[in-house]
């Protein structure tokens, strides 16, 4: 890598940011296509000091992640409409206007795409029926992604409460745990931590349910193998898994700050390289 003058800086901020694997990802897709850049972990305490300094520090994009993504919304000169419908963005864009050097702040959300993007390799869309679970930040974008898509999805979450809350703001379907025997659909997501090190025994379904179920998409990348995901492949489901949304909602930033086409191989094999690096730790 030749960092020089003319070096495009993006990153990601959040806390803590140590572990995120999107550094990887980003600067082998800087280096496949032969871009002068560099994309850099921040941890970051203060979203309002860090927004100042990356935009004096003349960042063209930075990726925003926990617990950034929604009071980020006080910094913003633009705000994506999908990315404040969701309440959250995870992409910020840095313009500099030529004429006084002021420079503005664009705010996107790509992880609703992530997950579109990752179910359309493998499935249609329009018509199908979803069954997501959880409620939280990362359920919300992927039940926002699908029912933009034509899927009609149901949610269901260990608080029931939260998974109507998420229901009623979308204008989609509710299940409880109690009704899981009974639901059949092309598509399973899990967007929980369950599965995820340590509880790695752990999954969100009975394995006797996955059968009621085409494509299973887990969000969970350690292990990359969930239980869930194995269990879904026992039973003969397509699996989808956690790697596969970080690198559509990485591809559509990687878009957004460059203008190109981002290319997802590289990526992908960035991704489970530094995978297999950290089990070898
Ligand atoms: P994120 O923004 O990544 O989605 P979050 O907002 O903390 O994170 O949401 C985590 C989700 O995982 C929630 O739906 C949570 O369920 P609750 O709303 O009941 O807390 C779910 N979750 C976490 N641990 C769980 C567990 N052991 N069993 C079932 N659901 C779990």
């Amino acid at each position: 890598m030749n960092i020089n003058g003319k070096t495009a800086l993006y990153g990601i901020i959040g806390n803590p940011v140590g572990h995120s694997l999107s550094p990887v990802m980003h600067n082998a897709a800087l280096k496949a296509l032969s871009i002068n850049g560099v994309y850099v972990p921040m941890n970051v305490e203060s979203v309002a000091n860090a927004v100042t300094g990356l935009k004096e520090l003349g960042f063209n994009g930075v990726s925003i992640t926990i617990p950034h993504k929604e009071t980020i919304f006080d910094f913003l000169d633009w705000i994506d409409p999908v990315a404040e419908r969701i309440g959250a963005v995870n992409t910020l864009l840095f313009q500099k206007n030529a004429e006084d050097n002021l420079v503005t702040t664009h705010g996107f959300n790509t992880d609703w795409l992530g997950a579109r993007m990752a179910l359309a390799d493998h499935v249609t869309l329009k018509n199908a029926r979803a069954l997501v679970f959880g409620a939280g930040g990362a359920a919300k974008a992927v039940a926002y992604g699908l029912h933009e898509a034509g899927v009609k999805v149901q949610v269901v979450n260990r608080t029931e409460d939260k998974a109507r809350e998420l229901a009623s703001w979308l204008g989609c379907g509710f299940a409880s745990y109690s009704d899981l025997a009974s639901i059949q659909a092309e598509i399973l997501v899990n967007t929980t931590s369950v599965g995820m090190v340590p509880n790695i025994d752990e999954t969100v379904i009975p394995p006797e349910l996955l059968g009621n179920f085409e494509v299973v998409m887990d969000i969970v990348y350690a292990p990359l193998q969930t239980r869930l995901l194995r269990e879904a492949s026992q039973k003969g489901c397509i699996v989808i898994d956690g790697l596969a949304m970080l690198l559509y909602q990485g591809a559509a930033q990687f878009e957004i700050w460059t203008g190109q086409r981002p290319p997802l191989n590289v990526m992908r094999e960035a991704l489970e390289h530094e995978l297999l690096l950290r089990e070898n730790i």
